[in-house]
């Protein structure tokens, strides 16, 4: 058996090194900045909540708290078992070996859908939006959050490990699905150095990350950040 599901996107941050990427969940957005902007626009307190790509299920727990069911997807075995682990005591989660282009899930059965960090969402994921708008009730909402690659220092280390990427045609894609777009000036905030640079390390080349870590003094790196929506 494979250990991830046909159809997933290679996550090597997270596949590889699960323990840095939890440093870099707890260090991103100390200030809830993503999930208000999201509950402002579509709150989900007593509704079904759907995390696609939910990796380790990190934030799982902070969405069950008020949330009456929150579903995990994710199509990399180690990471199931991982996020079921960590929400092994919480009655109203649960975790499926799944992906976005098929989510097993029935029609008009989902309040919220949220996918972070989330880059099977861009450019050629016409199932995962057709499976969205199959599960997601009238009255919800679906959210993408990603890296602004067009920003700032972050943006530019990012551009400069994937130079296949195209912001451009990532933003004429959902400019031309129609979902709205919303620029969010995120933060990471470490508590030791150490912890920084390993992030760095497990997001860029080798290179790019050594420049990355030269250039960024302290504990904290700028980490712009779009959020985007669609109400159904
Ligand atoms: C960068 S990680 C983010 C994980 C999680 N959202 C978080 O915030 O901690 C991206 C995740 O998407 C998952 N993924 C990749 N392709 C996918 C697909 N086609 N459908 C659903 N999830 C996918 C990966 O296995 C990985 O866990």
């Amino acid at each position: 058996m494979s250990r991830f599901l046909k159809g997933a996107i290679p996550s090597p941050n997270i596949w590889n090194t699960p323990r840095i990427y939890e440093l870099e969940n707890r260090a991103v957005d100390p200030d809830g900045l993503a999930e208000a902007a999201m509950a402002s626009i579509r709150p989900w307190t007593a509704a079904t909540v759907l995390d696609i790509g939910c990796g380790t299920g990190y934030h799982l727990p902070s969405l069950s708290a008020t949330a009456a069911r929150v579903i995990g997807v994710e199509p990399h075995d180690d990471l199931v078992r991982l996020a079921g682990n960590r929400c092994r005591a919480l009655p109203n989660v649960e975790i499926h070996r799944a992906t976005a282009q098929t989510l097993p899930l029935p029609g008009s059965s989902v309040d919220v859908a949220v996918a972070r960090w989330a880059y099977f969402f861009g450019p050629g994921c016409e199932p995962g939006l057709a499976e969205l708008s199959r599960v997601v009730r009238r009255g919800g909402a679906a959210f993408v959050l990603d890296l602004d690659a067009t920003r700032g220092a972050f943006g530019r280390w990012f551009g400069q490990s994937v130079p296949s990427y195209s912001s451009r045609a990532v933003e004429a894609f959902w400019t031309r699905q129609g979902w709205s777009r919303r620029p969010l000036d995120l933060r990471m905030v470490f508590e030791r150095r150490a912890d920084l640079e390993a992030v760095l390390r497990i997001e860029f080349t080798p290179a790019v990350a050594e420049r990355a870590i030269a250039e960024t003094s302290g504990l904290e790196i700028a980490y712009p950040n779009v959020l985007r929506w669609k109400l159904f």
